[in-house]
């Protein structure tokens, strides 16, 4: 009650208030200190934020309704018109273009992000949403490539076989494990086994461990069904907002300088992305699963939880893309 009581006061009075305070003495609104005072995700969130709990949120939701639905239309071919959302904030906003010549690539640089992640959802779950059907031909000559991949040396002996345990499958038909999941989890498998061979079969191999050994395709569609949650509870905003790469807050204005290009038109992530920040989460389980060296696969669930909170802790952090190892060397508790 109270906190409900709180929440309205901050939202009708003392946040108007403070903001108009500072628009006074400072003689800039709110979207351009943000833009100004911060780079990457810090920005872009902050920019969201901001947007969202505007009175004109009305403008925040429109936009972004009309670009679903535009996506819906047109089968995700339609640019959104970002330029236009940007000349309407700046015209609510009453911002001088002369004197902040910065704020509307700023600006323009997050609603591209933005959209992008909401994009993203968009796609990712049209994947998760197809099931796996064995009368589909793309969906079986897909499965029977991630086994060629996977197993070069090894031919199936036929479809149905109890060999698809030793890619870590729990029955002879791969198609009832993907479930939930639907052809995200082949999607991201797949990508895997396809692009980063090596190390896929690196990751196999280690699931073939006498003692502390897995179920990799299960152990792959789990991670998949991870990382989506992550997306779509929102938590990948850090990681993409950083995308392609993460500004430092203190080497942002020199960046700047040297690449405006690059930080005001950032690229919107794409599929190929989420498959790819699957693969180094797939890749970071598997160490962080030796590392913790489990008695045996009953301890999954317990080892899958401490994983996404060091991701989501991680993932706390504005500045963080995920790359690069984040399992330390020697990390036993
Ligand atoms: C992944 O593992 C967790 C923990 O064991 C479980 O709760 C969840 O249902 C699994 N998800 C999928 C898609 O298998």
């Amino acid at each position: 009650m109270w906190q409900a009581t709180w929440l309205y006061l901050y939202l009708t009075w003392i946040r108007p208030m403070i903001k108009w305070l500072l628009r006074k003495i400072l003689g800039t609104c709110e979207l351009q200190r943000i833009c100004r005072g911060y780079g990457g995700a810090a920005r872009t969130k902050r920019v969201e934020k901001s947007l969202k709990l505007s009175k004109y949120q009305v403008l925040y939701v429109f936009w972004n309704f009309q670009c679903t639905v535009l996506q819906e239309i047109t089968h995700g071919g339609a640019e959104c018109d970002v330029d236009q959302t940007v000349q309407g904030i700046i015209q609510i906003k009453g911002v001088s273009q002369q004197k902040d010549p910065q704020f509307a690539p700023s600006l323009r640089g997050c609603l591209v992000q933005i959209r992008g992640y909401q994009e993203l959802i968009h796609e990712v779950e049209g994947v998760r949403a197809e099931a796996y059907s064995s009368d589909n031909q793309e969906h079986e000559n897909m499965l029977l490539q991630l086994w060629d991949h996977l197993m070069p040396d090894t031919s199936l002996e036929s479809r149905i076989t109890k060999q698809w345990g030793d890619i870590g499958f729990q029955g002879d038909d791969p198609r009832t494990d993907f479930r939930g999941m639907g052809m995200l989890g082949l999607h991201n498998l797949f990508f895997f086994a396809d692009q980063q061979t090596e190390l896929a079969r690196q990751v196999l191999q280690h699931s073939h461990h006498p003692q502390y050994g897995y179920s990799f395709a299960i152990v792959g569609i789990n991670i998949t069904s991870l990382t989506y949650s992550l997306l779509v509870r929102g938590k990948l905003r850090t990681h993409f907002y950083n995308f392609p790469s993460p500004p430092k807050l203190s080497h942002f204005h020199l960046l700047y300088c040297e690449y405006p290009h690059f930080y005001n038109f950032p690229s919107p992530p794409k599929l190929n992305h989420f498959h790819l920040l699957y693969c180094h989460l797939l890749v970071e389980f598997d160490k962080f699963w030796l590392a913790e060296k489990p008695r045996d696969v009953m301890e999954f669930t317990r080892i899958r939880n401490k994983f996404e909170k060091k991701l989501l802790s991680l993932l706390r952090d504005d500045s963080t893309v995920l790359r690069g190892s984040f399992v330390e060397k020697g990390e036993q508790s």
